[in-house]
C-alpha cells in the first residue's frame, strides 16, 4: 500500500481547532485534514482561518472557517455548534489559543492587568471550548481533547509568572477532564511545548542567531537543549498522535515537547 492508498490517521473524524488561523493551530489544521479529518478552523482572525480552510479544500480536504472569540462564551458556543452543524458530529477538539504577553514578569513586578488577559485567553478560553465541545464528543461516542500548555508549566526558571500559572492550570484541568469524561470514552491531554517558530514568536522573541533583547539568550539555551526550538510541524505531529486512536492508552498526560528542557 502506498501513501496515497493508506487510510488517514484521522479518517472519518471531525476536528475543531480553536486558534487554527495561524501558527501551531494552522499547521495542525492542514495536517489533520491531510490525515483524513474534516476540520473546522475557528479563530478570531476570520480571514486567517478562511485562508487555512481554503488551502485545505484546494488540497482536496474538507474544511470550514468559523469566526470565534474565546473571550466570549456565546461566541465559543456558536463556533462549536457551527462545526457540528456543518460536519454532523465532533470527535476531536484542539485548543490552540493563547500565549504570553510581553508585559508578563516575576510576581513581585508584574502588572496584574496581565493576569486578566492571560488567564481569560489561555485558561477560560480553553475551558469554554471544552465546556461546549465535550457534550458533542460524548454524543459522537467519544474522542480526544488536546490542550496547548507549555514547558513553562513544567519548569520554574521562566520570568513570565502569569503565563506559567495559566499553563499550569491548563495541565491541571486537562487531568480533571480526563478523569471525569473517561467513562464517556473521551481522552484529554496537554502538550507542553518548547519554543516554536511561529510568527508571533519571531516577532516577540526572535529566532536562533537573532534573538530579541530581554528574552533568554536563545543561542545559549540551545547549547544545552539543542532540540528546544522547534517548528509548528513538531507540535502538530504530537497533536495528531494525541487526536488519533493510536494514542488510545494516553489520557490525563502532559506531554513535554520541549527538547528535554524540563527533564535535565
Ligand atoms: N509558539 C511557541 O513557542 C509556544 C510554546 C509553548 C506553548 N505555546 C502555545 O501554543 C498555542 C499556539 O501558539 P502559537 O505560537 O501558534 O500562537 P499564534 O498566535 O500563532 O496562534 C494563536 C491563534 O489564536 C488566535 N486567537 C487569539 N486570540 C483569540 C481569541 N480571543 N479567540 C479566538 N482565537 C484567538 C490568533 O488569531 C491565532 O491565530 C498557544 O496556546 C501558546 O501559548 C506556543
Amino acid at each position: 500500500m502506498n501513501d496515497r492508498q493508506r487510510p488517514g490517521r484521522l479518517a472519518g473524524k471531525v476536528a475543531l481547532i480553536v486558534g487554527g488561523g495561524t501558527g501551531i493551530g494552522a499547521c495542525a489544521a492542514r495536517l489533520f485534514a491531510a490525515e483524513g479529518a474534516a476540520v473546522a478552523v475557528a479563530d478570531i482572525q476570520h480571514e486567517a482561518a478562511s485562508q487555512v480552510a481554503q488551502s485545505i479544500v484546494a488540497a482536496g480536504g474538507q474544511s470550514v472557517a468559523i469566526a470565534a472569540d474565546v473571550m466570549s462564551e456565546e461566541s465559543v458556543r456558536a463556533a462549536v455548534d457551527s462545526a457540528v452543524r456543518q460536519f454532523g458530529r465532533l470527535q476531536v477538539l484542539f485548543n490552540c489559543v493563547g500565549g504570553s504577553l510581553p508585559a508578563d514578569a516575576p510576581v513581585t513586578e508584574v502588572d496584574f492587568s496581565v493576569w486578566d488577559r492571560t488567564m481569560n485567553l489561555d485558561v477560560r478560553g480553553t475551558l469554554l471550548a471544552c465546556r461546549h465541545a465535550i457534550p458533542h464528543i460524548v454524543a459522537a461516542g467519544g474522542g480526544s481533547v488536546v490542550n496547548m500548555s507549555s514547558g513553562a508549566a513544567l519548569r520554574g526558571s521562566g520570568k513570565a509568572h502569569i503565563y506559567a500559572a495559566a499553563k499550569g492550570a491548563v495541565v491541571a484541568v486537562t487531568r480533571n477532564i480526563a478523569g471525569t469524561y473517561a467513562r464517556h470514552n473521551v481522552r484529554a491531554n496537554a502538550i507542553c511545548a518548547g519554543r516554536i517558530n511561529t510568527e508571533r514568536i519571531r516577532r516577540t522573541y526572535g529566532v536562533p542567531g537573532n534573538p530579541k533583547p530581554g528574552d533568554v539568550n536563545i543561542d545559549e539555551v540551545l547549547k544545552t537543549y539543542p532540540f528546544w526550538f522547534g517548528e509548528p510541524e513538531d507540535i502538530a505531529n504530537v497533536a495528531l498522535f494525541l487526536a488519533s486512536d493510536e494514542s488510545r492508552m494516553i489520557t490525563g498526560a502532559a506531554i513535554p515537547a520541549d527538547g528535554g528542557r524540563s527533564a535535565y
